[in-house]
Formats: C-alpha cells, structure tokens, sequence
C-alpha cells in the first residue's frame, strides 16, 4: 500500500538522501520505520511508547519546530537537510512556516513532503482543533487547514515544484524546481478561501496526482 512512509523511505532510497527531518513525530508510528544515515525527530511532546533516547544517528528534539530552526541552525547550516516531513501543527500559518524555514537549509535534489493536504471533510479541514471537536462528522482525524499552504506556495513561489499525491490524507511534495504550473492567487485570496473553495477546485488546487505518480 502506497502511504507516506513508504513514499518517504523510496525517495531517500532513490535520492541516496543521508539527512531526515521529521516535524511532528507524536507517537514515533512513522518516524521510527524510516531508514536513513542521520534522522532528526522534532515534537513539543514525544508520545513515543517506551521512550526515545538520542543516539549518533538519531537525534530527538522536544521543541517546537520554530524553537528547532533557532536553536539548531548551527548543526542545520553545516549538514543541511535532503528528506523533511513536515507534519507537525496542521494549520496554514504553522505549515507553511515549516515548509519555508526547511526550504532554508534543503540541500541540492532535495525534497520535502507535507502530510494532511488533502482534508476530506469540513470538520476535519477546521483551522482549529477544539473547534473541530465540536462540528458534526468530526472522525478525530484533524487535517486542519494545511491544504491552504500548497495554494500559497503553488501562487507565490516560482521556484518551487508543487503538487500532493492523492493517498494518506494527501502527501504534499514540494522541490526546489520550476513548476509544470502555477495558480494566480494573492496573499489576501489565499488568507479567505474557505474548505467550499477546495471542494469546488480541489484537483486543481492542489494539482492532485495520482498515489503512484512518479517523482523524479
Ligand atoms: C499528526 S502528529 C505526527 C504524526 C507522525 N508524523 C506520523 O506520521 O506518525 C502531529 C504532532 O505534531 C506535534 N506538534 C504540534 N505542534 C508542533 C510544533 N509547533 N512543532 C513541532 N511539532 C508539533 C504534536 O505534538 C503531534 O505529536
């Protein structure tokens, strides 16, 4: 079954990619199948059963992404990044920040990949997540409003590839690289589109392709 850890383990496979970040581990459940030369884990709060202790591979930080990206730019600067999942708070604003802040250390050929793009409900597409809890057809799956950052990035950021694989909630596949095509959308449009606006247009805005579509 195609899903984002198998997605993720054959790019850094084809890529030869040495270095992983992942933004948002919570229990481990993907960061801990993920095979790579050095793997960095970042949450606020690590649910990993057992525990999680560091190694000379593998280094966990219980920050958030933003305090990471400060307090590690040393460490990111010399060794730079090749895979990065970002999955870690599901809004817009926080998404995008993470995909931005990555883009600043991604190293040539590198990918990063955004987990939640592709909500399938009103409830589960909700900004935030109390709120969520209380609309009708809530299934405790919170994919918040990350599908808003691909429209932005897909607008804005000529020199990003851009697309979402229609698998596993939607997995977001951002390059460094021209894209095959963009969207006309300003900052202030992007900040009012509504989840009626992605029902209208979703294939188009997030340039859906299908799960086995290759990335080269
Ligand atoms: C959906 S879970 C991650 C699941 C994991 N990536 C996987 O595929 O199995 C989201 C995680 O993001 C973490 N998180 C929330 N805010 C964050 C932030 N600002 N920076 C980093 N992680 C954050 C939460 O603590 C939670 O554990």
């Amino acid at each position: 079954m195609i899903n984002r850890t198998t997605i993720i383990q054959n790019l850094i496979e084809q890529k030869q990619a040495k270095i992983y970040l992942e933004i948002g581990v919570s229990t481990g459940n993907n960061f801990l199948q993920i095979r790579a030369d050095k793997k960095m884990a970042v949450d606020p709060q690590f649910k990993i059963p057992g525990g999680y202790a560091s190694d000379e591979s593998t280094n966990y930080y219980e920050i958030t992404s933003d305090d990471f990206f400060v307090t590690q730019s040393d460490i990111l600067e010399t060794n730079g990044l090749d895979v990065v999942f970002v999955d870690g708070l599901h809004t817009y604003e926080q998404s995008l920040k993470d995909v931005l802040n990555s883009l600043e250390y991604l190293n040539e050929g590198g990918i990063i990949l955004m987990h939640d793009c592709n909500p399938s409900s009103k409830a589960s597409a909700h900004p935030v997540l109390s709120e969520a809890r209380q609309m009708p057809g809530f299934n405790n799956a919170w994919m918040g409003d990350v599908w808003k950052a691909i429209v932005y990035l897909r607008s804005l950021r000529s020199d990003l590839s851009v697309f979402v694989l229609d698998c596993d909630c939607g997995v977001g596949i951002v390059q460094k690289k021209s894209p095959e095509s963009m969207l006309n959308y300003s900052q202030e449009a992007i900040d009012n589109l509504s989840y009626e606006d992605l029902e209208a247009d979703r294939a188009n805005l997030l340039n859906l392709k299908k799960p086995d579509y290759s990335i080269e």
